[in-house]
């Protein structure tokens, strides 16, 4: 394709009701693989148009942009009266400037949708020389699709350029027909067309490309069809009639679908995390059963990790190399580092950094942050909180509103008891090097110092100092530990760290049993 700097107006429909999707939501606002129908219309447009500006995300959607000079771009979207709702769908705005929102009030059909965004695109500074037609509930439509059909229309010169398809058994597309010389001859809608047409298996996209002064003033022309709509369709017979030099792209039916109800939205779904996982498939990510995982558009996975069976990766997902995640993982705007395993588990988001693992069972949820190499094994829980590195949190426990210090250990049915009486959220912060024994209870606000040792069963009411050995119920500090020296070797400094909490645990023991005989008398 010869560069071109014409400016090009994109117009994307998105005032229709979707009766037929029977929902509250409107049509264009339906998401799928996380993002909202008319967002991938949108984006494929940007990247068809602006490949400079577009996100290297963009390549890994397929939107290869083959070093292509940019256009000058003006987005016009055409909603209903549902406009907030589906502006409130779109978290994507095109870097070349957000697009203008047209009101159409009432939906008077594709040709009259077209009208009301009109006056706002003439009027611009740089009025556009080019008119692109999208329709929002087209999410299939590909970038590289949207350039080869400005590319023949430049090219050709046409007045108006649409792209069609090829359909086994199309349904409620609109047919082409064609002269007995294959030339256009116009669209007949399905429920207009006659049981010839309908057999006809070319059928309109809804992709067009238009001169914008035949455009603007050919609108006027159109008339209403008996159900009171302005077809836009009605406008290639137009140019029929007057001559008007017209040109068509042939596409794929699968890329230019229009998802008009959840069958077909759930069609659309399945097409595009089929070219999601290929692409991440082909940039050497693992992805045992690409039947049973769901990725959504716009999650980056690095190379050599693998994806195992049942997962569910969503929303700002980045996923570093090496990783395994799955089975059966749920992962949502979360970020993971190199190395890392998630294994059968939820995270959300939350941060696991380098070599940090959670799982089986497990549930990361927001603000969780594991520092490298933290380590959260089955049935755990960790919320609005830090565990520091190589923290080990086997099994069973709760850690929330807390930061845990570097390698502390977490021993099972360990619970931070955030939330109290006065229905507050409470912090707790434990040190570095801190053993909180099994089945032991923080109430917040608690602070237990580094090297502190607290013994199973407690319940930590009051502060810990660092070293501190603490017990019972409520526990109370029993005694002091020494830290071993820095320069004592490794080997010495564990044999030390084992005696002192030998020495606790049976100490604790017998106090803990006096404890337990007071509280049942
Ligand atoms: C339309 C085409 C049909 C084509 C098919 C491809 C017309 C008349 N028909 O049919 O030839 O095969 O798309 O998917 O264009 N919209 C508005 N305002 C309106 C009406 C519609 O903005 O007043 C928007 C809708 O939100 C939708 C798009 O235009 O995004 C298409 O409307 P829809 O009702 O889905 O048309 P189809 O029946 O699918
Ligand atoms: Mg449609």
């Amino acid at each position: 394709m010869r560069p071109v700097r014409r400016p090009v107006g994109v117009v994307i429909l998105a005032a229709g009701k979707g009766t037929r999707m029977r929902s509250r939501l409107p049509k264009v606002a339906h998401q799928v693989v996380g993002r909202a129908m008319l967002e991938h219309v949108l984006r494929a447009a940007n990247a068809a148009l602006a490949p400079a500006t577009e996100s290297p995300s963009a390549d890994a959607e397929g939107d290869s942009t083959g070093g292509q000079t940019a256009y000058a771009i003006a987005y016009a979207i055409v909603v209903g009266h549902e406009r907030e709702q589906v502006r409130e769908a779109i978290h994507f705005t095109p870097p070349t400037g957000a697009p203008h929102w047209i009101l159409q009030e009432p939906q008077l059909g594709t040709g009259d949708a077209v009208r009301a965004a009109r006056a706002t695109l003439t009027s611009l500074p740089t009025p556009p020389a080019t008119i692109l037609v999208l329709y929002g509930d087209t999410p299939l439509v590909r970038a590289e699709t949207l350039r080869a059909l400005l590319a023949e229309h430049e090219h050709t010169n046409a007045t108006l350029t649409f792209l069609t398809g090829i359909a086994d058994r199309p349904t409620d597309y609109g047919r082409v027909i064609r002269d007995e010389r294959g030339r256009i001859a116009g669209i007949v809608e399905a429920r207009h067309a006659t049981v010839e047409q309908l057999a006809l298996p070319e059928v309109n996209s809804g992709i067009y490309c238009f001169q914008a002064d035949w455009l603007w003033s050919r609108l006027d022309r159109l008339g209403p069809h008996e159900n009171g709509e302005y077809y836009l369709t009605d406008l290639i017979e137009v140019a029929v009639r007057e001559g008007a030099p017209l040109a068509t792209v042939s596409g794929s039916i699968e890329e230019t679908g229009g998802v008009n109800d959840r069958v077909q939205l759930a069609e659309a779904a399945r097409v595009l995390r089929e070219r999601i996982l290929r692409d991440l498939m082909l940039s050497g990510v693992t992805i045992e059963d690409p039947a049973t995982t769901y990725i959504d558009a716009g999650v980056r996975v690095g190379q050599d990790t693998i994806i195992r069976p049942g997962t569910t990766i969503s929303g700002a997902t980045l996923i570093g190399e090496r990783c395994v995640i799955g089975p059966q993982s749920v992962i949502r705007d979360s970020q993971i580092g190199d190395d890392c395993l998630a294994l059968a588990s939820w995270v959300e988001e939350a941060v696991m950094e380098p070599r940090s693992r959670v799982g089986p069972m497990s549930h990361l949820r927001p603000g969780a942050r594991l520092t490298s190499g933290a380590n959260v094994g089955n049935f755990a829980e960790v919320k609005n909180a830090m565990l520091g590195a190589d923290v080990q949190m086997h099994h069973f426990s709760y850690v929330g509103d807390a930061s845990i210090g570097a390698r502390t250990n977490v021993a099972a049915g360990v619970i931070t008891s955030n939330f109290s009486a006065d229905g507050k959220k409470y912090r707790t912060e434990v040190g570095e090097d801190v053993f909180l024994g099994s089945d032991s209870q923080l109430v917040a606000p608690i602070t237990v110092g580094d090297y502190a040792m607290i013994g199973g069963g407690s319940v930590v009411r009051r502060d810990v100092p660092p070293g501190g050995v603490a017990v019972g119920i409520p526990a109370r500090v029993i005694k002091h530990r020494q830290k071993p020296e820095a320069e004592q070797p490794a080997e010495q400094a564990q044999d030390a760290h084992e005696a002192a909490a030998q020495d606790t645990i049976e100490g604790m023991n017998a106090t803990d049993r006096t404890a337990m005989d007071r509280a049942r008398e």
